[in-house]
């Protein structure tokens, strides 16, 4: 999906030995704000290996902040990400549980290991070891939590949002188990798989006696390298993707599209968003087969430039009302793009990924498909009447099954000192 929605990381744009000249006058504080001055400059206490030289800083995401990152932040090119299980009825091993989290997430996007280790040589070692050498590579670990998290096990049912409602099964939902829900849902994303996998994988054992992992799901997109110009990416029915999500580089959109906040919201929530999750699979070997017209006029645009039909660019405007000369809409009315776009009224933050889990063995066709994730507002308003409306009658349905599904609250980012969640508990 387009990057275009910059996130303001002006922290990100100072090199080490800037940062170090600024903390010599004093200010560091200022200029990174809530950020912190450990996110940029890995400290080396005896006996801490470095998982990670931060050589360049704008390979750091800061992890403290007002939001958490990973949502507005432009998208990295791989995911991982998992959804737990708490095993744990207290209350309190929650609130530790986010506590270590959160120390540990803030250390592996500064590119460290998950803690200090020890030297001990009859212990394990503190931190799983293969990120170790390796660059921060814009890693982000974004925290939510499922409406499972708000049951009578930790006396929190009354401080469920109301956005966070249990998803209505939409039409040809064909749901599994194994791919949704959760208590608690972990988005990784970074730039190196090996990274982002990393950073899930010491998340979860310390998570040990606390809380399992109830799936794990991996995507990616174009690499940074092999297109190096961040033009939108495509999906694996080959259209670029992304092409019309609205900025929120803009402070206003985003408030409007990604922010909760108290109008609907609990207090708690002010800062964080709602995410979707839906697993669709691609019916890959029928596309494959479709012409190219019933390909564009499946999602509105022309394949090659993602331009709107009818139009030449990517970025032009998508308009619905125009008619060829027999008084046909250009744009099918039930092309993916014309519904999706609701009148212009109803807008998400799109942010997914392609996903490609080998191959069916009953059918022998490719388990590939979308890792679709958005973040929105109140997906009462946003994502649920968008979904009614393209699972009754777009195109699309006719080479997608969504098979996987979760909605969860992200919760507001945390300050330095503090930790995710701890407006909740
Ligand atoms: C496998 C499933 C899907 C594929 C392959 C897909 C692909 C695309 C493509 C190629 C576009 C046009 C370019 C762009 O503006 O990004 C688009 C637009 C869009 N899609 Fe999807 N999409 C899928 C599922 C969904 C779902 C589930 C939703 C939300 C319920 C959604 C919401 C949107 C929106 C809001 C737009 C922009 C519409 C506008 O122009 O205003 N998509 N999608």
């Amino acid at each position: 999906m387009n990057d275009k929605h910059l996130e303001n990381t002006t922290a990100n744009k100072f090199t080490r030995r800037e940062a170090l000249k600024l903390a010599g006058v004093g200010g560091i504080g200022l200029l990174l704000g809530a950020t912190g001055v450990n996110t940029l400059l890995p400290s080396s206490p005896k006996n801490e290996q470095t998982s990670a030289t931060p050589t360049g800083a704008d390979e750091v995401i800061p992890f403290y902040g007002k939001h958490q990152s990973g949502i507005i932040t432009p998208m990295q090119d791989f995911i991982c990400m998992g959804a737990f299980d708490l095993t744990t009825t207290s209350l309190g091993d929650v609130r530790s549980l986010f506590q270590s989290w959160t120390q540990a997430a803030a250390r592996m996007t500064a590119g460290k290991n998950v803690d200090e280790e020890s030297d001990h040589a009859l212990l394990p070692p503190v931190d799983t070891g293969e990120a170790m050498g390796l660059r921060p590579m814009k890693l982000t670990i974004t925290f939510g939590l499922g409406a499972s998290f708000f049951d009578e096990r930790f006396g929190l049912a009354s401080k469920r949002p109301a956005p966070l409602v249990d998803l209505p099964r939409f039409n040809s939902d064909e749901m599994r188990k194994e791919w949704s829900g959760g208590d608690i849902v972990v988005q990784v994303c970074a730039n190196d798989p090996q990274v982002a996998f990393h950073a899930l994988r010491n998340l979860a054992r310390i998570a040990r006696g606390k809380a399992v992992l109830h799936w794990l799901q991996e995507g990616f997109q174009r690499t940074s390298a092999s297109d190096p110009t961040g033009s939108t990416p495509r999906n694996l029915l080959g259209f670029k993707d992304g092409t019309n999500n609205p900025q929120v580089s803009d402070p206003a959109t985003a408030n409007e599209v990604v922010w909760a906040n108290t109008a609907e919201s609990p207090a708690w929530m002010a800062g964080g968003s709602y995410m979707v999750m839906r697993r669709i699979r691609m019916r890959i070997e029928v596309w494959d087969r479709s012409t190219l017209t019933d390909q564009e006029n499946t999602f509105g645009r022309h394949r090659l430039t993602g331009a709107p039909l009818g139009k030449a660019n990517e970025f032009d405007e998508l308009e619905l009302d125009r008619k060829d000369a027999k008084g046909k809409p250009v744009v099918p009315v039930n092309s993916h793009a014309a519904l999706a776009h609701m009148e212009g009224k109803v807008k998400i933050l799109r942010r997914g990924y392609s996903y490609s889990s080998g191959m069916d063995l009953k059918t022998g066709q490719l388990d590939a498909g979308l890792l679709f994730i958005c973040y929105n507002r109140d997906p009462r308003k946003q994502f649920i009447p968008m979904q009614q409306k393209l699972a009754s009658v777009d195109r699309l349905n006719e080479y997608i099954t969504h098979v996987g599904s979760g909605l969860y609250a992200c919760l507001p980012g945390a300050s330095e000192g503090g930790y995710i969640g701890d407006t909740l508990f």
